[in-house]
């Protein structure tokens, strides 16, 4: 089955076009460098910058699989959880798109998409499995007993990880994202100089916090005068990144412990830090789990995945569709 998928959920401009598992073309246009100078999404210049892209993206992602709209079998969209205006640039080339060839319509959950990039090849892996997926706005555990959905086992209750990361970028002085630039100050640092707590260890369930964190490391900050601040950024980034992915091992050891999985995957912008990745793999290890990583490019935000999702779901014939709203 060939499908053009479309995601436009956050600041990244996606659409793809997969065949079952095969991925035939997978094109992202990043509008980061955009939202750099104000060191987080804005959601009217995402929504604008949606608008000029989404045409030249569909095209490259077409013309890149060799297809054309007449050959596909169906077309997928996005439609939420996500800024609104954003996805309604989506939604609404999808239903221009799908109904000018009367093609059916697959509505997408995002965050099933996170969890179906894990059905695309190479090496897709097939449920149950447990996923936990941590991006820039979105910190879950889910289990995956069936392809056509998810449960939610627990989730943040404020902050996300990558959230958490950017605001403590932010507070060290680094750039947006701040992820990637933690991770690169932490490596020259030492993650047991600051003891910042992994917030809710006593708390019995599965769900998560990071807004005390940000905290704590705000004070940390101002506890030090300017020159030792300088001299001690690197530690305080490793201590900082530490919490951070202590607590999400720390839940997803819980989850392992309750529940009867035989592999784990990781998805979402975080997925790519490797601080992360070697501490769940060591956890996978200890346990004999398969452990799962998708490629970076599928664990951010992508249209490949929403597509991978929507085979498993049920399409809407025209015109049906044509009535659909985007869900924020
Ligand atoms: O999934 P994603 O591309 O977009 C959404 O938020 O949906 O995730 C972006 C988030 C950002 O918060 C970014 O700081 C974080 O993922 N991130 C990382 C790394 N690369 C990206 N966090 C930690 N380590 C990384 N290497
Ligand atoms: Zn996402």
């Amino acid at each position: 089955m060939r499908i053009l998928g479309i995601e436009t959920s956050c600041d990244d401009t996606c659409a793809a076009v997969t065949d079952g598992p095969r991925i035939r073309s997978n094109v992202i246009s990043s509008q980061a460098a955009a939202h750099a100078r104000y060191g987080g999404v804005v959601p009217e210049v995402a929504s604008r910058h949606h608008l000029e892209l989404i045409n030249p993206v569909v095209g490259a992602a077409l013309s890149e699989a060799g297809a054309e709209l007449g050959d596909l079998d169906a077309l997928a969209v996005t439609r939420g959880p996500g800024l609104i205006g954003a996805l309604l640039v989506g939604v609404t080339t999808a239903k221009a798109l799908a109904a000018a060839t009367r093609k059916p319509l697959i509505g997408v959950d995002h965050l099933h998409g996170h969890v179906a990039a894990n059905f695309l090849d190479p090496a897709p892996l097939e449920p149950p499995f447990l996923c936990l997926i941590a991006s820039g706005g979105h910190t879950l555990l889910a289990g995956v007993a069936r392809p056509e959905g998810f449960e939610v086992l627990g989730q943040t209750l404020d902050d996300a990880a990558g959230e958490a990361l950017d605001k403590g970028a932010r507070l060290l002085g680094l750039g947006y994202p701040g992820g990637p630039a933690i991770e690169r100050l932490a490596a020259d640092g030492d993650p047991d100089a600051f003891d910042f707590p992994v917030a809710m260890a006593r708390e019995p369930g599965l769900d998560f916090s990071f807004s005390g964190l940000k905290t704590a490391l705000l004070y940390a900050t101002r506890r030090l005068d300017a020159g030792e601040l300088e001299r001690r950024r690197a530690d305080l980034a490793a201590s900082y990144q530490a919490a951070v992915v202590g607590q999400l091992v720390a839940k997803l050891e819980r989850a392992l412990e309750a529940g009867e999985w035989g592999a784990v995957a990781l998805g979402g912008g975080v997925a790519a830090n490797a601080a992360l990745r070697e501490r769940v793999g060591e956890l996978c290890g200890e346990r004999g789990l398969r452990l799962k990583l998708v490629p970076a490019e599928l664990c951010t935000d992508n249209a490949a995945m929403i597509a991978s999702a929507a085979r498993f779901l049920e399409p809407a014939p025209y015109p049906e569709y044509l009535s659909w709203d985007a869900m924020a």
